[in-house]
């Protein structure tokens, strides 16, 4: 129960960024394309763009591969697909918790910053290799520990509160792959440094990322000015001489396959 609030609030969240999300979307693009290259070169394949969002890649996908799926929770992500992208493209409102395709009838899962926010990974892992055929392709990006520490440490100066979603660590993640017999045929981590204006800049880009919902939060917007004000003075720690406030991400990308058993 506390588990489907959580993902409704995730849904909600994403959904109301629907339009903005296109022109702050800085970070997914890049991991996004940096997923291509690990993309089969055959056309005869039906490939699930999991977490499509918007549905930038499952464009790109679609003008290589015979059958795109985007699936997402949200419905007014998909919206903007339908009306933005490809009309080939196959629409599914679901969860990737459990999703509504039979065993073995996947060639390709491609998600491109999305598990971060399917808990418990494991059984993420367990239904995708559940749909995936044998030798089917996992090729995956995400975020893990190191993500957004300035902003982690600003906020620890001033309460002790989650301010911002806990990234599992890059040996978690292997673990968990590793667990559900997945073979990691590549796996990489880059630190991705963005550069903001301002903090207010980077608190944007996070909601329009629909990135802002920390799950268990309990105490909301009430953090109030005050707090708010300290962070952002201890965010000044992070400032560079040229004055951008930077923003680190730590990008995970790996290409997993189904093993023929
Ligand atoms: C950061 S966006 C990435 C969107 C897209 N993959 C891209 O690269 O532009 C994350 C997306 O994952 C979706 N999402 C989050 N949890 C999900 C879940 N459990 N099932 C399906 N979609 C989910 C959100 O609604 C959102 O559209």
């Amino acid at each position: 129960m506390v588990l489907k609030h959580q993902q409704q609030k995730i849904a909600q969240n994403f959904g109301s960024a629907s339009a903005s999300y296109d022109v702050s979307a800085r970070l997914q693009r890049f991991s996004g394309k940096h997923l291509l290259p690990w993309l089969p070169n055959r056309h005869d394949l039906t490939v699930l763009d999991l977490g499509c969002g918007t549905g930038f890649f499952s464009d790109i996908l679609a003008t290589r591969f015979e059958t795109v799926i985007g699936l997402d929770l949200s419905k007014d992500m998909l919206a903007y697909t339908s009306e933005n992208r490809n009309q080939d493209i196959h629409l599914v409102n679901a969860n990737a918790m459990s999703l509504p395709f039979l065993d073995n009838s996947l060639d390709v899962v491609y998600s491109n910053l999305v598990i971060q926010w399917c808990n418990p990974l494991i059984d993420l892992l367990n239904e995708i290799k559940r749909v995936l055929k044998p030798g089917g392709l996992f090729i995956v990006s995400t975020l893990v520990d190191g993500t957004l520490f300035e902003l982690k440490s600003a906020w620890a100066q001033v309460d002790d509160e989650k301010h911002v979603i806990d990234f599992k660590t890059k040996e978690s993640l292997i673990h968990d792959i590793e667990s559900v017999d997945f073979d990691l045929l590549e796996v990489k981590q880059q630190d991705i440094a963005l550069e903001y204006e301002n903090v207010r800049h980077l608190a944007h880009e996070l909601k329009g990322l629909g990135a802002n919902h920390v799950p268990n939060k309990s105490n909301k917007g009430l953090a109030g000015k005050d707090k708010w004000r300290k962070m952002t003075l201890a965010y000044e720690d992070f400032r560079e001489p040229s004055g951008i406030y930077p923003a680190t991400y730590a990008l995970c990308s790996a290409m997993l396959v189904k093993l023929n058993y």
